[in-house]
């Protein structure tokens, strides 16, 4: 019996980076993952965005560890597409047991040096985009996301982080994302994928 038989993982920016090697983690230990990522280059930050050859990649690496694995292109910051991919993932492999809310960027800068369209690009995908993905699922299970016990929604938001002063925009966005935390209906549940130890 592994950790996560059966359950299912909606798991964002999950082309690469924590997002990916969470997803393969979770498949890993049983569960099924829906996997959702721009899988584009974005017009900001300059570095390079999952692409839909690593969503692709990943489908396999999942598929090979004995895991269903729905992959989803889209942006955090498209509520359609979110709300679509939810959807459709609630309808194909059931209720969504662990929501790794992950996809983020970082990118440097001094308060001084960034652009106004650098901030809302970092705010937008990082606090926004986290609050548009926790509300899709919220919406389709309010009631189940109370209830007590070892069921309801695990949230780990991978963007949580940054420090320095290097990382103004970052650090905006991580607080308001506690903020965000503390006022949500869902309960914060295990704080990171599955992993030794
Ligand atoms: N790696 C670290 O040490 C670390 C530490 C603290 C916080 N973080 C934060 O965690 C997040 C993930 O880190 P990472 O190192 O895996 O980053 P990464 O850049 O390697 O991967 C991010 C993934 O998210 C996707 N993505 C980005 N913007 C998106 C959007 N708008 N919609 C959908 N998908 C989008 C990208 O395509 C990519 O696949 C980032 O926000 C990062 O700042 C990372």
């Amino acid at each position: 019996m592994k950790r996560f038989d059966g359950r299912v993982a909606f798991v964002t920016g999950a082309a690469h980076g924590q997002g990916r090697a969470a997803a393969v983690a979770f498949a890993g230990e049983g569960a099924h993952v829906a996997a959702f990522d721009v899988a584009r280059p974005l017009a900001y930050p300059g570095y390079t965005m999952g692409s839909a050859g690593e969503l692709a990649s990943l489908r396999a690496e999942c598929e090979a560890l004995g895991s269903t694995c729905l992959t989803f292109e889209g942006d955090v910051r498209d509520g359609a597409a979110v709300a679509a991919a939810v959807e459709d993932t609630v309808a194909r492999l059931g209720a969504v047991d662990v929501l790794f809310n992950n996809a983020g960027i970082c990118a440097y800068g001094l308060a001084h040096e960034l652009t106004e369209a650098a901030w809302d690009a970092m705010i937008d995908i990082n606090l926004k985009g986290v609050w548009m993905v926790a509300r899709a699922y919220v919406k389709l299970f309010p009631r189940e996301n109370d209830l007590g016990g070892d069921r309801g929604l695990r949230l780990r938001q991978g963007v949580d982080g940054g420090s320095g002063p290097r990382h103004p925009d970052h650090r905006a966005g991580a607080g308001g994302l506690r903020h965000h935390r503390r006022g949500e209906g869902v309960r914060q549940g295990e704080d990171r994928p599955p992993g030794p130890g």
